[in-house]
């Protein structure tokens, strides 16, 4: 059994890295690299922190409008398709990468099995929603992390191809955070536990138009508590193109930190505030409030569980961010940190 993973961008990587451990012994695993995302900081330091293989093709297709860059993915990957002809390919969550290898795939008959299936914004100007109904209704195997995302899938008429199998970002989370727990953990920038929050921006909703990404860095800069904001590329380019500063008032920024560094960052933060789909979920699962700075989300049972608020109008972030402590819950809506397993072997 050949199974060919296809991967481009950082929280990919993360998601590969349990499937990557899961795979050994089991069946011959073929990573494949879109080159989406090429900076060290965010793609070497997931592989090397994460112990994922070193990826057996890199395509190194790196940045450019969403059809150019889907365009030259479907061309690689069609070629490496060809070269391997996988039992399986197995897309990757919501992004131009899964978006390429899911119609490279089915163009050429091969099955197509999309990991963490069936997540809907109902927001259709987010790409990622774009990418994910197209990948789902594309593949052959549609392995969903929630009740809910299932639920989504029996809607669209999906339910024969689909299966429950948990989430597989609880699965590295959880023995990520029990590493550092057992390996003792730094802050960032030094700071003392619980004197901070830890923030990330960088959709597009939030970072392409100057006036709301002004609004949303000076509520930040605004907060009582220091916020500590780990700087994505796109954030960073557009900040500097439209002479916003990052650094100023509570505000201080840092470059986007390896994935044991930001989990031990979250666990002792106060509080987490970002638009990053991962990150909200990985701040639940620490149990560590977080804000959502998007009028939906995917992840709706952070929300109902009361540790993550919606705040997409700006002026309601310092309301939100400063709200009483949610309620303890020892609810497992993310599963119970064996998806990988359970993925390898609906494969095999
Ligand atoms: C992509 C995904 C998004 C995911 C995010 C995680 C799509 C449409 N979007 O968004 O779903 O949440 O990754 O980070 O697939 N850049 C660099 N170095 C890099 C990568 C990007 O400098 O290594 C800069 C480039 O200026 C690039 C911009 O960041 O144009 C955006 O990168 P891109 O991959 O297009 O989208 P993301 O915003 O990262």
């Amino acid at each position: 059994m050949k199974i060919l993973s296809v991967v481009g961008a950082r929280p990919q990587f993360v998601k590969l890295a349990p499937i990557a451990h899961a795979m050994v012994g089991r069946a011959e695993h073929v990573i494949v690299h879109t080159g989406q995302h090429y900076d060290e900081l965010m793609s070497d330091v997931f592989f090397r922190d994460l112990g994922i293989p070193a990826p057996d093709v890199n395509l190194e297709v790196g940045s450019g409008n969403h059809g150019a860059q889907t365009g030259a993915m479907l061309a690689g990957l069609e070629s490496v398709f060809d070269a391997h002809r996988p039992d399986w390919v197995l897309v990757y969550g919501d992004t131009n990468s899964t978006l390429a290898a899911a119609i490279a795939a089915v163009k050429m008959h091969l099955p197509v099995a999309h990991l963490e299936a069936g997540l809907r914004s109902f927001n259709r100007r987010m790409p990622e929603e774009h990418n994910r109904v197209l990948t789902d209704h594309a593949a052959d195997l549609l392995l969903a992390p929630t009740l809910s995302a299932m639920s989504h899938l029996r809607a669209e008429g999906l339910e024969s191809r689909s299966l429950l199998v948990g989430d597989v970002m609880t699965d590295v989370l959880y023995s990520v955070r029990d590493r550092v727990t057992r390996e003792g953990t730094a802050t960032p920038l030094g700071l003392d536990a619980g004197s901070y929050m830890v923030a990330t921006i960088h959709r597009p909703d939030n970072t392409d138009d100057p006036a709301r990404l002004a609004a949303i860095i000076s509520t930040l800069a605004g907060l009582p508590k220091t916020v500590v904001l780990f700087v994505h590329p796109r954030l960073r380019s557009l900040a500097q193109r439209h002479g916003i500063a990052l650094d100023h008032g509570s505000l201080r920024t840092s470059p986007p930190l390896p994935y044991p560094e930001l989990v031990a960052a979250v666990m002792q933060s106060a509080g987490v505030v970002t638009d990053s789909g991962g990150l909200q979920k990985e701040a639940f699962l620490l149990r560590v409030p977080a804000t959502t700075i998007r009028a939906e989300t995917e992840w709706t049972e952070t929300v109902d569980l009361g540790w993550n608020v919606l705040a997409n109008n700006v002026d309601d972030i310092a309301a939100a961010v400063g709200r009483r402590a949610p309620e303890p819950t020892t609810d497992e809506p993310y599963g119970d940190g064996h998806a990988a397993e359970r993925v390898v072997t609906a494969l095999t």
